[in-house]
């Protein structure tokens, strides 16, 4: 599925802190049992972009039974215990690719796969200087439009003042694109939709800060 043309670069980390040993061939195994073999534009998908510990997706995977959950996650220690999370509760619509979402985005023939695609609490890269390694932007926006089925939707959540005001921006050029349907309600929050706290909610909500959602409908 790989190809060598494939360019873009991940920031950020792979790996945990703690130095606990991981066999990486046994979790390649493990992960391999996941692994998207091919997607039909017949079925309905639910795509999980950087799912962190795997919150959302055990989330999505139990909310939406009918649809296949596809997690996107390039940090190891996560997917490892999105792994134990999917066999404590037996789920079987989830896949799992462990990497970079352009990735999957590059190899993937354009047609339109995805009722939904969640994109909860994106690395915000705060500094100013590294705002350029940010995964939103107005041309990934477009990207995920054209794998979006008709009528699909964007859920984006943020903690970041400085993401927020970029998203919004993002949102206006792309108006003819996407509704943005909670745009009367700007102040929704994540627990005001969703029943889901992942780890990078409560973070922001013990440091005071509460997250913005955003919801945005395939035009
Ligand atoms: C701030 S964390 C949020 C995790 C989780 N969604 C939550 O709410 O707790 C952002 C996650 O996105 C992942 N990520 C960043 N860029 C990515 C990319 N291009 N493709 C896939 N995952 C990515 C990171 O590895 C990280 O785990």
């Amino acid at each position: 599925m790989m190809t060598e043309k494939y360019q873009y670069r991940l920031y950020g980390r792979t790996r945990g802190r703690s130095n606990k040993k991981i066999n990486l061939e046994d979790y390649k195994k493990k992960l391999n049992k996941f692994k998207i073999v091919k997607l039909d534009k017949k079925k309905d998908y639910i795509l999980d972009i950087g799912t962190g510990y795997g919150e959302t997706s055990i989330y999505l995977s139990k909310k939406y039974p009918e649809r296949t959950v596809i997690a996107c996650e390039k940090y190891i220690d996560g997917n490892i215990k999105l792994l134990k999370k999917i066999d404590r509760y037996n789920l079987k619509n989830i896949k799992i690719f462990d990497g970079n979402v352009n990735k999957i985005l590059e190899e993937l023939n354009i047609e339109q796969y995805f009722n939904a695609v969640w994109i909860f609490f994106p690395d915000p890269w705060p500094k100013k200087k590294h705002f350029k390694r940010r995964l939103l932007t107005s041309a990934f926006l477009k990207k995920l439009h054209t794998f979006l089925k008709s009528k699909g939707r964007i859920c984006i959540a943020t903690d970041s003042v400085s993401y927020t005001r970029s998203i919004l921006n993002i949102i206006f050029e792309n108006k003819n694109l996407f509704e943005w349907l909670n745009q009367t309600q700007a102040y929704l929050s994540v627990k005001d939709v969703y029943d889901i706290e992942t780890k990078f909610y409560k973070k922001a909500i013990n440091s005071g800060r509460n997250p913005v959602l955003f919801i945005l409908e395939k035009i």
